[in-house]
């Protein structure tokens, strides 16, 4: 029943004198790897390889599925056609899209902002799975740093870190991704998203102060559950103070080798940045004075505190803990016993509270000495004016 209707159809359309342009009469024309046309005093090829085609997602479409305005059009077409709306049949995309900073709706800057294709490409678009899509795992950083890559695109966009490539090729994720060909490694879309990208200043954006622990913890989930448990995960959840998140000591795209001497020292800065007295003191001892001379040998913050795992002294899980302190010492004076740890990492004269001994002795010694000079200098001036008055009366 069907195919005794379709036939005078398919009849209908062959016999009309000017039937709309199919896709092969589109390749008559585009297939040529000659065609070109000038736009704008550049020279653009018009040349769609079928094979490529084909063999995109899209390959069982017609070109007028995409290029609706040619939907009526009959052996040529006028020169200067509509943008392809990708949006009519993704509309999900268009609308995530439109909440972004890539949004052309945003009252911003709009050169340079991209349109679906060019992330995607046009006739060679694959699904993400496939390792020669465009956003493909291992091809996500080309793809964004076409432009967040390019000094020419960033110098018109100043004010914002825009420029960022080069750090993240420098750090673990992109030397696992890029040289290891790992792809489980962090991408740009793993920890910005792909179409409802934000600025990090908005608070739900994936990399935000309060998202990003959880973005990072979609990979490294026993960090962030061990981090959850220490004194700055405790302060995080409270929103009380300037907790640190996993950015704030490793950084956000040069994201630096743990174990290598340069994170420690570096992350060593981090920690100061915060606890500026502790710093102060523990500058002062063997420890920093040697680390700030760039030995990285003696110990750096995290080698006495821990890292994910930061707990006050009263803790009796701390690191730092009375009961826990000839251990921590021990992983590189391993001879160190209880005497050992009277020591003073953060030794501080001027705090009467947390070291008393230090602060009466110091206290001691400056009366002691204050007296010393006191006396003397007394003493000095006197025998001065004596020796003055002798030598007024010898002359007399
Ligand atoms: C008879 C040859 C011919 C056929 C058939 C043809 N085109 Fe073209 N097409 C051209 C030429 C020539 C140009 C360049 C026009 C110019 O100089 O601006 C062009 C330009 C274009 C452009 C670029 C327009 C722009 O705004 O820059 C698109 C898109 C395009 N064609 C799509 C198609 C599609 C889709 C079909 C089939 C439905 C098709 N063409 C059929 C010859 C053809
Ligand atoms: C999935 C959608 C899609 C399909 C299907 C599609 N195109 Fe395109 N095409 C685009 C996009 C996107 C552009 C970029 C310009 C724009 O946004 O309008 C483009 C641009 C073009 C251009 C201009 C040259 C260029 O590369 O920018 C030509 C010519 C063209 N298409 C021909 C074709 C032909 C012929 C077919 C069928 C074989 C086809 N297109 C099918 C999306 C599509
Ligand atoms: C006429 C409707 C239509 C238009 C216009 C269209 N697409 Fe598609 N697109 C589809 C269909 C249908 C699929 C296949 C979905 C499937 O196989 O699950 C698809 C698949 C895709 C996929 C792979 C997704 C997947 O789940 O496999 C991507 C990426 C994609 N399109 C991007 C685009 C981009 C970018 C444009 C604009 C240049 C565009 N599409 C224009 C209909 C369209
Ligand atoms: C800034 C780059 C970028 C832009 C612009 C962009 N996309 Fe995507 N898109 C991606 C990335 C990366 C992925 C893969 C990861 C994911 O699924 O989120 C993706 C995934 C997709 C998928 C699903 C593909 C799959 O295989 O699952 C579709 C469909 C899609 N995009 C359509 C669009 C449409 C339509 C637009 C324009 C409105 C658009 N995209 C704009 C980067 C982009
Ligand atoms: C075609 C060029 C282009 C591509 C490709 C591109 N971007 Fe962008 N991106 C921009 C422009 C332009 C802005 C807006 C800058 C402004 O606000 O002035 C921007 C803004 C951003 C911002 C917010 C900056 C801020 O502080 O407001 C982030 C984050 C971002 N892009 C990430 C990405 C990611 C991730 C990808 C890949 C999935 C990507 N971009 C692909 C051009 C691009
Ligand atoms: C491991 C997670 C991670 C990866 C991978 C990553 N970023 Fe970021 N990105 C961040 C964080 C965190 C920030 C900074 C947030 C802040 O300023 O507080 C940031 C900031 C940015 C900014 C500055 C704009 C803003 O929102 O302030 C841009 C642009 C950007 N990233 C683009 C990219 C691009 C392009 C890639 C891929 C080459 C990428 N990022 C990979 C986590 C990541
Ligand atoms: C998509 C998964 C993914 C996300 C999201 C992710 N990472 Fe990673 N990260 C990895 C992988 C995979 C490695 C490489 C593991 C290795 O060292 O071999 C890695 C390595 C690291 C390293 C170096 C570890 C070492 O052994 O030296 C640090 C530090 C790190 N990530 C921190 C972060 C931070 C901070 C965030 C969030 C801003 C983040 N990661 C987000 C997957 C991820
Ligand atoms: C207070 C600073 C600090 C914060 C906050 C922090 N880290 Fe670390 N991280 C370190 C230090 C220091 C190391 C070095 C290794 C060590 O001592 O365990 C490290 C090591 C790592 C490693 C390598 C594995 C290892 O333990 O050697 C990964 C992965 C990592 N951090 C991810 C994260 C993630 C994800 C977060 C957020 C939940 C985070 N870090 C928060 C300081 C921090
Ligand atoms: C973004 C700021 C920030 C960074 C970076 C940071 N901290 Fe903290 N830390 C805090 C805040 C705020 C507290 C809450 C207690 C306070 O007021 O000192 C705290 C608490 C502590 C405590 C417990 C102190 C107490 O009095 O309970 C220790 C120990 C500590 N941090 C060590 C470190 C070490 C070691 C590093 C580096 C590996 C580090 N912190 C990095 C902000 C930071
Ligand atoms: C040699 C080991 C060692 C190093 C290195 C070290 N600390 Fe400490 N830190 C301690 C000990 C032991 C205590 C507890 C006794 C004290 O307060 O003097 C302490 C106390 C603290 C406290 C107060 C904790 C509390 O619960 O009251 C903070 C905060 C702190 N250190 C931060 C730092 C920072 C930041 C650095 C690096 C700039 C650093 N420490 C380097 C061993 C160390
Ligand atoms: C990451 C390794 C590391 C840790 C942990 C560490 N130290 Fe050290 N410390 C050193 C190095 C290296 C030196 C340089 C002299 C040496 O080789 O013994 C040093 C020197 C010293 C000195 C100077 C006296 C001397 O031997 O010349 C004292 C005192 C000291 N440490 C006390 C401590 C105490 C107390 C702890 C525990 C709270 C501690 N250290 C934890 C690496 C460490």
């Amino acid at each position: 029943m069907r195919q005794i209707l379709f036939i005078p159809l398919i009849f209908l359309l062959i016999a009309s004198p000017a039937a709309a342009l199919t896709t092969s009469d589109c390749f008559d024309c585009h297939s040529d790897e000659d065609l070109t046309k000038t736009v704008a005093g550049t020279e653009m090829s018009l040349y769609v390889d079928e094979n490529v085609f084909n063999q995109s997602i899209h390959g069982d479409m017609d070109c007028t599925d995409c290029h609706e305005d040619l939907m009526d059009a009959e052996d040529e077409h006028e020169e200067s056609l509509e943008a392809v709306q990708c949006g009519n049949c993704h509309d999900d995309f268009m609308e995530a899209m439109e909440q972004g900073v890539h949004s052309p709706d945003v009252a911003r800057v709009k050169t340079d902002l991209p349109t679906c294709a060019s992330c995607h490409g046009k006739h060679d678009i694959l699904p993400a799975d496939n390792v020669r899509s465009s956003i493909y795992d291992l091809k996500v950083p080309n793809t964004c740093c076409q432009c967040h890559g390019s000094e020419d695109v960033a110098s018109r966009h100043p004010g914002i870190e825009f420029d960022v490539c080069s750090e993240y090729e420098a750090g673990m994720h992109g030397i696992v991704l890029i040289k290891s060909g790992v792809i489980f490694s962090a991408v740009c879309n793993d920890c910005h998203g792909s179409h409802d990208i934000l600025s990090a200043q908005d608070p739900s954006s994936r990399v935000s102060h309060n998202n990003v622990n959880n973005t990072c913890g979609t990979c490294h989930a026993g960090i962030v559950e061990t981090y959850n448990s220490s004194i700055h995960g405790k302060l995080f959840r409270e929103g009380t103070g300037e907790a640190p998140t996993c950015p704030s000591c490793h950084g956000n795209h040069r994201v630096d080798r743990a174990m290598d001497d340069e994170f420690l020292v570096s992350v060593t800065d981090r920690c100061s940045g915060c606890h500026p007295e502790e710093a102060d003191t523990f500058r002062d001892t063997y420890h920093g004075q040697v680390t700030g001379m760039g030995y990285a040998q003696a110990a750096q913050c995290p080698n006495c505190h821990g890292a994910h795992d930061i707990l006050p002294r009263e803790d009796p899980s701390s690191k730092i803990h009375p009961a826990n302190l000839v251990e921590t010492c021990r992983a590189c004076h391993p001879g160190a016993g209880t005497n050992f740890t009277m020591y003073m990492p953060h030794a501080d004269y001027h705090d009467a509270s947390r070291y008393p001994y230090l602060y009466y002795l110091y206290l001691a010694m400056v009366i002691l000495l204050s007296g010393v000079f006191t006396f003397f200098g007394i003493h000095t001036l006197l025998w001065f004016l004596r020796a003055q008055k002798e030598e007024k009366s010898k002359r007399a």
